[in-house]
């Protein structure tokens, strides 16, 4: 059965259980997209197909519709389906040779079956000539498993790192890398880009930013805080997070006064969302006034949306790396962070 979602006007349909995967793109409001034709044309300005082209797993089309609008380069068509033994096929419909190419993938749930896409259109771009090839990873998948932290574990990030560089990429752009060391396990040019100027403008709308204070979660996003901080020109606490489990967070302790201070707390992701609603109680139980969330991804996996329902937070800002389920409680905020490539493209 076909499953048809709406997502910021795209309709695509994603229907995992089938064997056949396709979608359609549907005009944005002002914007043409002709891919028969050599021409784009966005609020009635025509743009010449240049030798430069994006193509989009489908796991974040909205993103990808964005980015191409902001940089007036054309999105590309793709057939992207599965067998029915659960095997991937991959094929790009647009002429790539010599071309420029861009291949964005979220690293979206299911986020195995995302990556595959991926490489297969890396490789496919590759294979027809494409002259460079660009990934666009807002969100880097595994890149919390940069690490051992116990004997027997696997380095996953390390691995997807040398994945995407077989696969023929020449050069990654993404977003508010978990740890900026993860730049290090790849041999190419990689561009790791900051959410903070998005979320700094969005924050200083708020009033007066003496009444704020910017707070980082755990001490690793303490650099991220500062960043933040500096933007808005606050002071930075800092929470001490211990984790007992896996996906098991708990606040033990707060480094800085927040009473009677508004709070924005800052992390790079939000998975389950017990790293930030843990924060906000501890904020709350240290006598924080309103207390703001942001995120650069915004996972939501498991829990995420009921532990958000059931936390005392004004407003939860995340950017869209992610695509944002409608389904999604109102309190997240989506702003989005399309332009930043643009400039990059
Ligand atoms: C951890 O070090 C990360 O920066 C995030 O704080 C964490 O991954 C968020 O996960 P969750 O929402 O499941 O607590």
């Amino acid at each position: 059965m076909s499953r048809v979602q709406n997502i910021n006007n795209i309709r695509f349909s994603s229907p995992i259980t089938q064997s056949k995967i396709s979608y359609e793109k549907k005009p944005l409001l002002n914007y043409q997209y002709n891919l028969s034709k050599d021409t784009v044309s966005f609020q009635g300005k025509k743009i010449e197909k240049e030798d430069k082209e994006i193509f989009s797993c489908k796991d974040n089309l909205a993103l990808a519709e964005k980015v191409s609008r902001e940089s007036e380069v054309e999105l590309g068509e793709t057939i992207s389906k599965k067998f029915q033994n659960g095997e991937t096929y991959v094929r790009l419909k647009d002429d790539v040779d010599d071309k420029s190419v861009f291949v964005l993938n979220s690293g979206n749930d299911p986020v195995n079956d995302n990556l595959m896409e991926f490489r297969q259109m890396v490789d496919a771009a590759k294979r027809s000539g494409a002259e460079k090839i660009t990934a666009i990873l807002p969100y880097l998948p595994y890149s919390r498993q940069d690490r051992l932290s116990e004997n027997g574990e696997s380095v996953a990030a390390k691995m997807v790192a040398d994945d995407i560089e077989n696969a023929g990429v020449d050069k990654v752009i993404t977003f508010d890398l978990h740890s900026p060391q993860i730049q290090g396990f790849f041999d190419i040019p990689l561009k790791n880009l900051s959410a903070g100027p998005v979320f700094a403008q969005y924050f200083k709308q708020k009033g007066d930013m003496s009444e704020f204070m910017v707070v980082s979660p755990d001490v690793g996003g303490v650099k991220r805080a500062e960043n933040l901080s500096k933007m808005l020109g606050t002071e930075t606490a800092i929470i001490h997070k211990k984790r007992a489990e896996h996906n098991k967070a708990q606040a033990v302790a707060i480094i800085g006064d927040v009473k009677g201070k508004n709070c924005i707390l800052i992390d790079d992701m939000i998975d389950t969302a017990g790293t930030i609603t843990e924060a906000v109680k501890m904020l709350k139980v240290n006598g924080a006034k309103d207390v703001y969330i942001c995120a650069t991804h915004g996972i939501f996996s498991g829990n995420a949306y009921e532990n958000i329902k059931n936390c005392p937070v004004k407003e939860v800002v995340v950017t869209d790396t992610l695509p944002l389920p409608e389904n999604a409680p109102k309190t997240i905020k989506q702003l989005s962070i399309a332009n930043l490539i643009a400039e990059e493209i």
